[in-house]
C-alpha cells in the first residue's frame, strides 16, 4: 500500500477517474496489470479513494496467495459486511446459499455455485439501488477458484451502476482474467499497464519515503537498475544507504 503521496501517475489516475465517470452510465471494468512492484496496488488504492470521495459504495478485497485454497474467501471479504442488510432482497434459496458460502449457515445439501453467484449479483443490484457500486479486488491472480467463478458469472451480468476495479500481476499480453474480454459490453473493459516511473517521479518517491534522494547521476543509474519500478528503486536505494 502507498505510505506517502502518489507520484508520477497523473495519466493513470485521470483514466481511473474517467472510468468512474463512465460507470455511472454503464457497467464496466478497469484492469490494472503488470509486474510486481510497478505500482498496481497504488493506482488501485488511489482510485478507491477517489471513488469514496464521490460517494461511490466500494466493496473491496485483497486476494492473498495464502488463501487461494479457501473457498469464497474473497467473496466473503466483498459482501460479508453488507449481507445482513441486503439478504432480504434475495429469494430464500439464494439467502441460504450465500449464507453458507460466507460460513454463516450450515446446509444439509451441497450448494450450487450458480445459486451463490446469482445471490452475489442480487446483492450487487440491491446495493446499487442506493449508490453507484465499485467492486475493487487487488491481485485477482490469487482469487480462490470459487470466488473467481462467482465473479466471472457476475461480470457477465453486472447490474446497472456497478463497476469492477481489478489488479492482476502478470504479463499484459495474456487474456484478461475472469473471462472479462467476453463478459462486458463492447468497449467497457479498460486495461492499464503502469509504465516505469519517470526520473522526476523517482526523485519524489525516494525523497518522500527515505528522506533524501541521490544526486542526478546516481538517480539515473538507480532508474536504470530498477527499470523505473518503484518497489525495486526503493529496495536498491535502501540497500545502498545514504550516499
Ligand atoms: N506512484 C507511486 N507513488 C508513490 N509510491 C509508489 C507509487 N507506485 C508505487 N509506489 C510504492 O512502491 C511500492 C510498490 O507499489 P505497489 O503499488 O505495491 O506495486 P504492485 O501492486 O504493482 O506490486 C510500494 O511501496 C508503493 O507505496
Ligand atoms: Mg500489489
Amino acid at each position: 500500500m502507498t505510505l506517502g503521496p502518489v507520484v508520477g501517475r497523473d495519466v493513470e489516475l485521470a483514466m481511473a477517474r474517467r472510468f468512474l465517470d463512465s460507470t455511472v452510465l454503464e457497467p464496466g471494468a478497469f484492469l490494472v496489470e503488470g509486474e510486481a512492484g510497478i505500482g498496481k496496488t497504488t493506482v488501485w488504492a488511489a482510485a478507491i479513494g477517489e471513488a469514496e470521495s464521490r460517494g461511490i459504495r466500494v466493496l473491496q478485497a485483497r486476494a492473498a496467495e495464502t488463501e487461494v485454497q479457501l473457498s469464497y474467501a474473497t467473496l466473503a471479504d466483498l459482501v460479508g459486511a453488507d449481507f445482513d442488510v441486503t439478504r432480504r432482497a434475495l429469494p430464500p434459496i439464494q439467502q441460504h446459499a450465500l449464507a453458507a458460502a460466507l460460513l454463516r449457515a450450515e446446509l444439509d445439501d451441497p450448494v450450487q455455485p450458480r445459486t451463490i453467484a446469482t445471490a452475489f449479483v442480487g446483492v450487487l443490484a440491491s446495493i446499487a439501488e442506493a449508490a453507484v457500486v465499485l467492486v475493487a479486488i487487488d491481485d485477482v491472480q490469487w482469487l480462490d477458484p470459487a470466488s473467481a467463478g462467482a465473479l466471472s458469472f457476475a461480470a457477465r451480468r453486472l447490474p446497472e451502476r456497478v463497476g469492477l476495479l481489478l489488479t492482476r500481476r502478470g504479463d499484459p499480453g495474456e487474456p484478461p482474467p475472469l473471462g472479462l474480454e467476453r463478459a462486458l459490453p463492447e468497449g467497457r473493459l479498460e486495461r492499464l499497464t503502469p509504465g516505469p516511473l519517470s526520473l522526476a517521479a523517482l526523485h519524489h518517491l525516494l525523497h518522500d519515503r527515505l528522506g533524501s534522494a541521490p544526486p542526478r547521476p546516481a538517480l539515473a543509474r538507480l532508474a536504470e537498475a530498477s527499470g523505473g519500478n518503484p518497489f525495486l528503486a526503493l529496495e536498491i536505494a535502501r540497500a545502498l544507504g545514504p550516499e
